[in-house]
């Protein structure tokens, strides 16, 4: 059984160039992952690119000391971005590429890195204009059938896209994972704008959370703490309604006796769409903060609701 929330490993790893990471990279991702585990987290995400590759090895090395932990977690990784002096040559622009070598070798680096056999879910990072979708999918369905990966998610991408491989695929579509939060909230606001002129100020992929409700494919949260935007981290002079929200989410928070990270969390949640946020934070207080959100989720009012959204927007719903 999964649980609500998922952790995201991007940044575990320390820095993005080539030198190994250090013990104090090492002792702050093992810390991390411990809390993650005892807030009732099983599901990590990864990607090939994610500090060049360190935080899956430091994940790895996570598992080496401790067999028994790959028995207890889901494991899903990203291919297909190309980064310079990453995952391609220094000089090269960024990129994204998928073809059948390209995701091979990016899912069998990761099963190196990672030290296990397989991974549950793996996904297409982003759309490559460039690549064959059946080329795509022929590739991930035979990754499939040897067993290294058990489903297939995709990111960032159209409902168009998702239902494109989804027909191509053998192999079970799972999930699709985008950047939804207060602030990046334009699939709330695509709902409410559906029959009004500012709705075309609002670019999210038309229908894809209902498309995804539909047919079982679920929806993962990027980006959902929107950086601490809401609850602490310094607010940039241009954001408008950042402060006004930071004290909704506040109120609501203390109304509720949980942590601002909750109700930020939890917003997402109380969406109908089953919507799994990816939790970027490696501050320990912060990821067990962010744990409060799945008791808080169901309990969050209508009223609460509309005013997290409200303020957000900086203007009621018309
Ligand atoms: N599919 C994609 O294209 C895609 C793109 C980006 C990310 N992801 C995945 O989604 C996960 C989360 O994404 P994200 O990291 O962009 O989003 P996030 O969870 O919204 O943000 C996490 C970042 O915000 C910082 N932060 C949070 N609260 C803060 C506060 N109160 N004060 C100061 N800093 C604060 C964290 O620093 P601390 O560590 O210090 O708390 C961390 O650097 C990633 O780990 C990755 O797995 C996927």
């Amino acid at each position: 059984m999964s649980s609500p929330l998922i952790y995201g490993c991007m940044t575990i790893g320390g820095s993005w160039d080539d030198t190994p990471p250090d013990a104090g990279t090492v002792d702050r991702a093992r810390t991390a992952v411990r809390t993650a585990l005892d807030a009732g987290i099983t599901d990590f995400d990864h990607a090939d690119i994610y500090a060049n590759g360190k935080s899956e090895a430091v994940f790895g090395e996570l598992l080496a000391e401790d067999p028994r932990l790959a028995g207890r977690i889901r494991l899903q990784t990203k291919c297909g971005v190309r980064l310079p002096g990453n995952t391609a040559a220094s000089g090269a622009p960024v990129h994204y590429r998928l073809d059948r070598d390209t995701i091979r070798a990016g899912l069998e680096g990761s099963l190196r890195r990672l030290r296990v056999d397989s991974v549950e879910r793996l996904m297409l990072h982003r759309p490559d204009p460039l690549a064959d979708p059946h080329e795509v999918a022929d590739a991930l369905d035979e990754l499939r059938k040897e067993g290294l990966i058990r489903s297939v998610g995709l990111s960032n991408m159209s409902t168009l896209q998702v239902a494109h491989y989804q027909q191509l695929l053998a192999t079970p579509v799972t999930a699709l994972q985008l950047e939804l939060s207060l602030r990046h909230r334009g699939f709330v606001e695509q709902q409410i704008l559906a029959n009004h002129p500012e709705g075309a100020q609002h670019s999210f992929p038309e229908g894809v959370l209902e498309y995804c409700t539909a047919n079982g494919i679920e929806v993962q949260a990027w980006g959902a703490l929107a950086r601490g935007l809401y609850t602490g981290a310094p607010i940039p002079p241009e954001d408008q309604h950042a402060a006004a929200t930071a004290e909704t989410v506040q109120r609501v928070a203390d109304a509720h006796g949980v942590s601002g990270e909750a109700v930020v969390l939890a917003w997402l949640m109380r969406h109908p769409g089953g919507i799994r946020p990816v939790l970027g934070t490696t501050d320990p207080r912060r990821i067990a903060a962010c744990a409060e959100s799945v008791a808080l989720a169901p309990r969050l009012g209508h009223e609460d609701w509309y005013a997290l959204l409200t303020a957000a927007r900086g203007a009621p719903v018309p």
